[in-house]
């Protein structure tokens, strides 16, 4: 049976995967944060301090997976639940960092498409509409201003401790995306066929319903 896939890319902090949860929770989909891969990775190569010359060679032995626990995305490396432990800002960078080594992307190409034969999906990351699943049924490029995404993530951030200025957050937000930008091998950008939805001047619900409207047309 054809699965349905639906393909969202856009920078850092645009909201994909809050609103990605919230439209696949709507359509009963199963969510994949390709995300969480990349930061896994990154977790891997920084625990075993892996030298930029060495992590081809050592990425068979990583075991990165993903598990669906009552529909709620888990990422594994081995045996080890790491989904808590990736959501740091040090993990943050050296994802977007190691995301533009070819094997590492070559690593978990099969992973992601494997999971989309397989189920129905909306999976969100920079290239799932450009690379990953070139003929997803339905393709969203998700953005907002810098400003406004660096905004939210300090609201966020501001009632835990050692939480970072607003500066220092837009700062890592603006060398994210130059960064996942301008990499040789497969960069963010826009598909051709992607519908752009700039969320600067949306809430959560708005945004969600808007993509909603979207899938619902494309897919009749
Ligand atoms: O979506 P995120 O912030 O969790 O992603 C972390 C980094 O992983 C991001 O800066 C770039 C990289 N990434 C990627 O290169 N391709 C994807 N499909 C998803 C993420």
């Amino acid at each position: 049976m054809k699965t349905i896939n639906i393909a969202i890319d856009g920078p850092a902090g645009a909201g994909k995967s809050t609103i990605a949860k919230m439209v696949s929770k709507e359509l009963g989909y199963i969510y994949v944060d390709t995300g969480a891969l990349y930061r896994t990775i990154a977790l891997y190569i920084t625990e075993n301090d892996i030298a930029d010359e060495d992590i081809e060679a050592s990425l068979g032995k990583a075991q990165v997976s993903l598990k669906f626990i009552d529909g709620a995305q888990r990422v594994f490396l081995g045996d080890r639940d790491v989904s808590d432990l990736i959501r740091t800002p040090e993990i943050s960078m050296a994802a977007s960092r190691t995301s533009a080594i070819p094997a590492v992307r070559a690593y978990l190409f099969e992973t992601q498409q494997k999971i989309a034969r397989e189920n129905n999906i909306i999976m969100d990351g920079r290239d799932i509409g450009t690379v990953v699943l070139p003929n997803a049924d339905v393709k969203i490029y998700l953005t907002a201003s810098a400003e406004e995404r660096a905004n939210r993530r300090f609201k966020e951030l501001s009632e835990k401790p050692d939480c970072p200025t607003y500066q220092e957050i837009l700062d890592d937000i603006i060398k994210r995306d130059y960064q996942d930008m301008h990499r040789e091998i497969a960069p963010l950008k826009q598909a051709e066929d992607a519908v752009l939805v700039d969320t600067t001047e949306l809430n959560l619900e708005e945004s969600a319903a808007a993509i909603i409207k979207i899938i619902n047309e494309k897919t009749g």
